[in-house]
């Protein structure tokens, strides 16, 4: 396996993290692939949208982060996906960037406490937020690979660009193993000339690095916090939850 801790990043907001994350681990664990889902984002999507309701005595990702008597095993839930768990976020994730800037190990805090858990899993996925903070770094520090989720606008390149600069400095900085997994047209628009004219571009510049499998915008995906649920589970048949299927067997391929 190439990258087992990978990171579902874009400083950009609204352009499918979350979505992508939630529904290739679903089409993944009907393949018998177990995963731990990791959320990173106070809004805690991630964890509305596998089903999970914390209560006042749970502890979350941001607990882990700061306090350093917290274990990562505390905080791992079943999600409503079989073999997949999750790290569920909390309010307390938007306290973590000021009291661990003055920790030496600051960015490493997530890779440290991880440790402990990652192998019970065939992947651990972690959705980041949409900022370039202390807890997008700590992703990406403990992260072999990233998958970044983009919508085909012409100004979505030049966002991808800046992104993968951080990255640069990200793996010069805290991590040399960091590898692009894949970039994912997410909402594509097949009825604009635009879309593919970006799309064709995206190839141009990024050639192997973006998955063949495009991921077309439906309100059936929009749906998806509604039923707080992976669309394998929603609408098995739809073929968005069809082609997020495909998205898993290339993901798989090409980890080999
Ligand atoms: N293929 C799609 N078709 C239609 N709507 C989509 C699709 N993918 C995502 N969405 C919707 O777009 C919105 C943003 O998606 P999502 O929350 O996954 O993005 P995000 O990058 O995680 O956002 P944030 O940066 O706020 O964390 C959501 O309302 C989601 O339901
Ligand atoms: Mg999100």
């Amino acid at each position: 396996m190439k990258h087992q801790v990978i990171s579902f990043a874009n400083q950009k907001g609204g352009v499918g993290k979350t979505t992508t994350c939630i529904n290739l681990a679903g089409a993944l664990a009907e393949t018998g692939t177990s995963i731990l889902l990791v959320d990173m984002d106070y809004q805690s999507n991630l964890t509305l949208g596998v089903g999970l309701d914390l209560g006042p005595e749970d502890k979350s990702t941001g607990d882990v982060l700061l306090y350093p008597e917290v274990s990562f095993r505390e905080t791992i839930h079943r999600s409503c996906i079989p073999n997949v768990d999750i790290a569920p976020a909390s309010l307390s994730l938007s306290k973590v960037d000021i009291n661990i800037d003055r920790r030496p190990e600051r960015h490493r805090i997530l890779h440290d406490k991880l440790y402990e858990v990652k192998d019970n899993y065939d992947y651990v996925f972690i959705d980041c937020p949409p900022a370039f903070n202390l807890l997008t770094v700590n992703s990406l520090s403990t992260s072999d690979g990233i998958i970044i989720p983009i919508q085909c606008y012409p100004y979505s390149l030049a966002g991808l660009n800046t992104l993968l600069e951080i990255i640069d400095d990200i793996r010069y900085a805290y991590n040399f193993d960091l590898e692009i997994t894949g970039i994912v047209p997410a909402a594509y628009d097949s009825n604009t000339r635009l879309a593919a004219d970006v799309l064709a571009e995206l190839h141009t510049r990024y050639g192997g690095k973006v998955y063949d499998t495009i991921i077309k915008k439906s309100v059936k995906v929009a749906e998806g916090p509604v039923h707080r649920k992976p669309m394998v589970q929603y609408a098995k048949s739809h073929p968005v939850t069809q082609a997020y299927r495909e998205l898993a067997k290339e993901f798989l391929k090409r980890e080999g």
